[in-house]
């Protein structure tokens, strides 16, 4: 890919320049046919196991509408190349695919109930907290040490909940499952897939999958994170739901972002990108969509007066 930068300067000049110079109407639009998106978004929706002839609509599909569009314009903005951007926009569409068939009252008693006992609930951390599981084998580890105590606290750990704990826990199965299950449709929807595709939705949680890929693979993985997570922390829906949160404050979203830049899993050429489109506005409607309401003239001064580079270039 055409790298903007090679100096922490030079993109902070870059991205100084660019603010000047935005054009587009839509900053952050979707790159292909809305007609396509909806049949992407369409892929989400799940047969319920408990009822059947009835379907459990994607819970995560204006999460991935609004993500995949924040996605298109910090990749284009990186420089990557227009035609791979539609591929990539498509993967982002369909970046939480591994969690089709969301129960959302049973995910959040779940999840909920780890939360509050401080139990790992991502892979990469669920490794770090218990070393001696084999790789893989999160889920099932998860089940053998938790299963008993989820029961008896009223959580009946049947088959749909364990569906329910791999959608985290063991989301690289449960993803590679879901995708072979829409490969006909994809291939219907004229969709070309590519190995990268699904290698740049597992970033966030397996980080480790995504070593020994070209540069342009790495970035956009963490252009996705970058953007799913930005959008997760603006979503209302999801605050209420996952994270029993009740409010979404932009401070703790760039402050999120930051962390996972101290971590080493986003960049600061990456972060940057991020920064610049939100100072510069590109993501306001969107960011009005995931909250349900529009900006407050505080947030708007917010945006308006991040630095770019504030945290990237010091
Ligand atoms: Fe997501």
């Amino acid at each position: 890919m055409k790298a903007v930068s090679h100096t922490a300067k030079d993109r902070c000049l870059n991205a100084r320049h660019k603010l000047a110079v935005r054009t587009e109407p839509n900053p952050a639009p979707l790159l292909i046919p809305q007609a396509l998106a909806t049949a992407l978004m369409r892929l989400y929706d799940y047969p319920d196991p408990r009822r059947s002839g009835r379907l459990i609509r994607g819970y995560d599909r204006p999460h991935a509408l609004r993500t995949a569009r924040m996605c298109g314009a910090v990749a284009l903005r990186l420089g990557h190349q227009p035609d791979r951007l539609v591929s990539y926009q498509i993967a982002c569409l369909l970046h939480d695919l591994g969690r089709a068939g969301l129960d959302r009252r049973l995910f959040g008693r779940i999840w909920s109930w780890a939360k509050r006992r401080g139990v790992p609930t991502r892979p990469r951390e669920w490794r770090a907290a218990h070393p001696e599981t084999p790789y893989g084998r999160e889920t099932e580890a998860f089940l053998a040490r938790y299963k008993d105590q989820l029961e008896s606290d009223g959580i009946r750990m049947d088959g749909w909940a364990k569906e329910q704990v791999e959608m985290r826990l063991g989301y690289a199965r449960r993803l590679a499952r879901r995708l072979r299950a829409v490969k006909p449709s994809l291939k219907r929807l004229g969709v070309p897939w590519s190995p990268w595709m699904g290698l740049v939705m597992l970033y966030y949680y397996y980080p480790e999958k995504l070593s020994g890929v070209p540069r342009w693979v790495h970035q956009l993985a963490e252009v996705l994170v970058a953007c799913e997570q930005f959008e997760a922390y603006n979503n209302r829906r999801r605050g209420q739901d996952y994270y029993a949160r009740t409010q979404e404050t932009l401070e703790e979203a760039f402050a999120y972002l930051e962390k996972l830049r101290v971590e080493g899993v986003l960049t600061e050429t990456v972060m940057y990108a991020l920064y610049a489109l939100a100072a510069e506005g590109s993501f306001d409607s969107l960011l009005a969509e995931a909250r349900g309401a529009a900006l407050t003239s505080r947030e708007l001064r917010y945006l308006r007066g991040l630095t770019p580079g504030a945290v990237s270039c010091r």
